[in-house]
C-alpha cells in the first residue's frame, strides 16, 4: 500500500484527503505526511521482528516532529537518540526514559550527565575516551551508567558513500579487529560505575540488499558470545537501522525478509534484540508541497521555479538523492524535459533534474514525493528563509504539527552589538 496515491480524477490524495486541499488551506512549502502510513509502517516492522524479541527504537534523526514521535511511543516505540535535544523530544512526546538509546560518536559531558540524569535505558559508547566520560560523569552523579558498547565490524553496506558507517575508515564504532572490543568490554564490565548493557552495531542507511545486514550480524553475534563464554553478562545486541526505502514506486517497505533473517541469525541464542529503524518507517509517509513560481525557459532546458528549496529539503543537493516529483492534479501529458529548482542562491539548488513534467504554469503545485524521512529534520534557514511547516494526517484529520517559521522569530533570535 502507498499513502499517497490519485484518485479517478487524477487528484493526488493522502489517505483519502487531496493534498490541493491541504495547500489551499496551509499554503505551500509544507510537508505532509500520513499518521496511518507512518503507525502501519512501524507496526508491520515491530511485527517482523517480534518472533526474536525485539525492542524497537525509532531513530529519531530522520523524523522527529513532536506529532510523529508521540504517535509512534502510543503504539510501542522507543527512541534512539543522537543529542540532548534529541532527549528532550522523546521525553517531550512521552517516550519513557528506559526505552530510550543514545547513539553518537560525539556526546558532551552536558549530554551525558542529562541522559544519566534522566535514567535512559542505554548509552551507546563509541570509543575508549567516551567510556571514560561516561564512567566520571556517572561516579560524581552517584548513578550507574546502563553502556553498551557500539562496534565497527567492517562491512560494507553498499549504499551512498556519505551515509555508509560500517567499515572502518569511517568515524563510528570500535574496532573487533583484534581484541580492542572485546578488552573495553572487559574494562566497562569492570567499571563500578557502568552496568554492561551489550553490543551495538549500525552499518549505514538505506541498505537494500540483505547481505551486509547478514554479515554485521553475524560478526556482531560471534563477538557476543565470545563475550559470555568469557563470563561477561551481554544482555542485549541492538542492530542499529538501515533497511532501505523504494524511492522510485514509492511504496511501503516489505520487512518480512528482513525479519526472517534476524530470526534466522538470533532465534534461540538467548539475545535480547534492539533495532533503531528510521527511514523506513516514514520516508515514504511524507511528501513536500510546493508551488511553482516562475517558469523559465533557459537556452537548452526549461527551469520549473518552485517555492520550496534545499533549506527545506536538503537530501538532493548532499547527497545527489532522488525524489520523484508529482503535479497535486492532472496536468496533461508531459511536455519535455525539466529541472525543479527552489530559489535559494546556489546551482547546487534543486529537488530534482532531467524530470518528464507537463506544461506547468506559476501557481500549479507539485508534491516532491517520499520526503518523510532525513527531510523537515534538516531544514535550515540558509538565505533567510523560513522552513516549511509539517502537518500530519491521521485517520483524516489534518492536524499541524509545526507551522512554518516566521522571518520575524528568525530576527527575533539574534541581536546586534552596541557598536
Ligand atoms: C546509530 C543509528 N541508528 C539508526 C539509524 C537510522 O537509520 P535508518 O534511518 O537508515 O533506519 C542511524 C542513521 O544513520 C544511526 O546512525
Amino acid at each position: 500500500m502507498c499513502a499517497f496515491h490519485r484518485d479517478a480524477n487524477g487528484h493526488l490524495l493522502v489517505d483519502s484527503t487531496p493534498l490541493a486541499e491541504i495547500a489551499d488551506k496551509l499554503g505551500t512549502p509544507l510537508y505532509v505526511y500520513s499518521g496511518n502510513g507512518i503507525r502501519d509502517a512501524f507496526t508491520s516492522f515491530a511485527s517482523a521482528v517480534a518472533p526474536v524479541a525485539g525492542n524497537v527504537h525509532f531513530a529519531l534523526k530522520a523524523n522527529s516532529a513532536l506529532g510523529v514521535i508521540a504517535l509512534l511511543a502510543r503504539h510501542g516505540a522507543g527512541a534512539d537518540i543522537v543529542s540532548g535535544g534529541e532527549l528532550d523530544r522523546a521525553l517531550a512526546a512521552g517516550i519513557a526514559p528506559a526505552d530510550i538509546v543514545f547513539s553518537g560518536v560525539g556526546k558532551s559531558r552536558t549530554e551525558i550527565a542529562q541522559a544519566l540524569t534522566a535514567g535512559i535505558g542505554q548509552i551507546n559508547a563509541e570509543s575508549p575516551a567516551e567510556l571514560d566520560s561516561i564512567s566520571s560523569i556517572a561516579n560524581e552523579l552517584g548513578v550507574v551508567a546502563p553502556v553498551a558498547l557500539r562496534v565497527n565490524v567492517d562491512v560494507e553496506p553498499g549504499t551512498h558513500a556519505k551515509i555508509s558507517t560500517g567499515q572502518r575508515s569511517t568515524k563510528f564504532g570500535i574496532s573487533t579487529d583484534q581484541r580492542e572490543a572485546a578488552d573495553l568490554y572487559h574494562r566497562l564490565h569492570d567499571d563500578p560505575n557502568i552496568a554492561p548493557a551489550g553490543l551495538a552495531v549500525h552499518i549505514g542507511s538505506q541498505i537494500q540488499n540483505l547481505a551486509p545486514f547478514e554479515k554485521a550480524y553475524c560478526a556482531l553475534l560471534d563477538l557476543g558470545q565470545s563475550l559470555r563464554s568469557e563470563g561477561m553478562p551481554v544482555p542485549t545486541l541492538d542492530l542499529g537501522g538501515g533497511v532501505g526505502v523504494d524511492y522510485d514506486g514509492g511504496t511501503a517497505t516489505d520487512f518480512t525478509d528482513y525479519g526472517a533473517l534476524v530470526q534466522r541469525i538470533f532465534k534461540n541464542t538467548g539475545f535480547t534484540l534492539g533495532f533503531e529503524p528510521g527511514r523506513a518507517i516514514v520516508a515514504n509517509n511524507g511528501v513536500l508541497l510546493t508551488e511553482v513560481i516562475f517558469v523559465k525557459q533557459g537556452d537548452n532546458k526549461r527551469f520549473i521555479i518552485v517555492d520550496a528549496a534545499m533549506n527545506d529539503l536538503l537530501r538532493p543537493t548532499l547527497y545527489e538523492a532522488h525524489h520523484n516529483i508529482e503535479p497535486l492534479s492532472n496536468l496533461g501529458p508531459a511536455i519535455g524535459l525539466a529541472d525543479i529548482v527552489g530559489p535559494v542562491c546556489e546551482t547546487g539548488d534543486y529537488l530534482g533534474r532531467e524530470r518528464q513534467m507537463p506544461n506547468l504554469q506559476t501557481g500549479d503545485r507539485l508534491a516532491v514525493m517520499s520526503a518523510g524521512a532525513y527531510g523537515a529534520v534538516m531544514a535550515s534557514s540558509y538565505n533567510t528563509r523560513p522552513p516549511a511547516g509539517e502537518v500530519m494526517v491521521l485517520d483524516g484529520k489534518v492536524n499541524v504539527l509545526r507551522q512554518q517559521r516566521s522571518v520575524k522569530s528568525l530576527l527575533d533570535e539574534e541581536s546586534i552589538p552596541n557598536f
